[in-house]
């Protein structure tokens, strides 16, 4: 990149910064979020040449060149949260998402976590989904898979660890029991995948903005999408239990990633079309601290 260039992208990010700082969704204070996020860029220099932030719509983007360098921005917020609360003597909980978007912020966390920068004694977990009808050792469950990539590596007991699940013949007293777990507690941060129809979690489109914890039918598209973690796309379960929208939006904090060309559609639609049904993550516009953390090729068409 040219030096003169590179000065003008510096620039431009640091005015974009302080435009987040000073009006953050409209707030004139400048909000616990905005001096965490503007001390994690001053700690890591190696993201101030490759994240830009914006506001779209209302809503706090913040584009990465990598998503190397975007999972850094997302681990490191994470960490410097919990260890927050961990120094207060309060307990932190997180929503956790599967699949390919959040591997490296969870390589991260572990990192933190081996290197001693992390404390997961008072933490509590609860993940937004999980397919019908797979067992724990699955390997295409998303209990396995949380296991594989993060609970394995933390200090956590499993009964602060909650994922949906649906034991045959014991699924609604199941799903009453998590969304009921949910209920009584609040996430400090929820992570979120975002699914190249626009959903997030298995809030498929046409799931309603009142949408709790259930039963869902996956959408064929879904099922295809999903298939690369079975040996066959018949095998891709055809029901899931997840989180609602109306539950994804009781999080104090939403932060919602996407990396990569197949998902910039749903992310222009998500952050600048109209709320609706038609694609789930566009209810995230209605919560007032929605972050988005995509890289240039997610962001294309914004
Ligand atoms: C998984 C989940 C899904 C994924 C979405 C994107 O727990 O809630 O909504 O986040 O399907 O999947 P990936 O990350 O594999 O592209």
């Amino acid at each position: 990149m040219q030096p003169a260039f590179r000065t003008i992208r510096r620039f431009y990010f640091i005015l974009s910064l302080a435009m987040i700082v000073i009006a953050p969704t409209s707030q004139a204070v400048q909000s616990p979020f905005d001096t965490l996020i503007e001390k994690i860029m001053m700690e890591y220099p190696a993201l101030q040449g490759n994240i830009q932030s914006d506001i779209i719509n209302g809503q706090t983007v913040f584009f990465a060149d990598t998503k190397e360098a975007g999972s850094l921005l997302v681990s490191e917020f994470i960490v410097k949260t919990l260890q927050d609360n961990y120094q207060k003597g309060q307990s932190s909980v997180l929503g956790l998402a599967t699949g390919s978007t959040p591997l490296i912020v969870y390589k991260n966390l572990v990192t933190a976590f081996q290197n001693g920068a992390l404390s997961t004694q008072n933490l509590t977990t609860f993940n937004l989904d999980e397919y019908l009808g797979l067992a724990a050792n699955h390997p295409a469950s998303y209990a396995f898979f949380m296991y594989q990539n993060l609970f394995q590596y933390l200090d956590i007991s499993d009964e602060r660890i909650h994922i949906p699940s649906a034991p045959p013949k014991k699924t609604d007293e199941s799903i009453a029991e998590y969304q009921q777990l949910l209920g009584q507690t609040q996430r400090d941060i929820q992570l979120l995948g975002l699914g190249k129809n626009g959903h997030i979690a298995f809030n498929e489109p046409g799931s309603p903005a009142t949408s709790r914890t259930r039963l869902v039918k996956l959408d064929e598209s879904t099922r295809i999408a999903n298939s690369r973690y079975f040996e066959s796309p018949e095998q891709v379960p055809e029901h899931a239990i997840t989180m609602g929208i109306a539950d994804i939006l009781e999080s104090k904090i939403n932060i919602i990633m996407a990396w990569g060309e197949g998902k910039a559609e749903a992310v222009k639609r998500a952050i600048t079309g109209p709320i609706s049904s038609d694609c789930p993550a566009s209810f995230l516009q209605q919560h007032n601290k929605t972050i988005w953390f995509i890289d240039q090729k997610a962001g294309k068409m914004l």
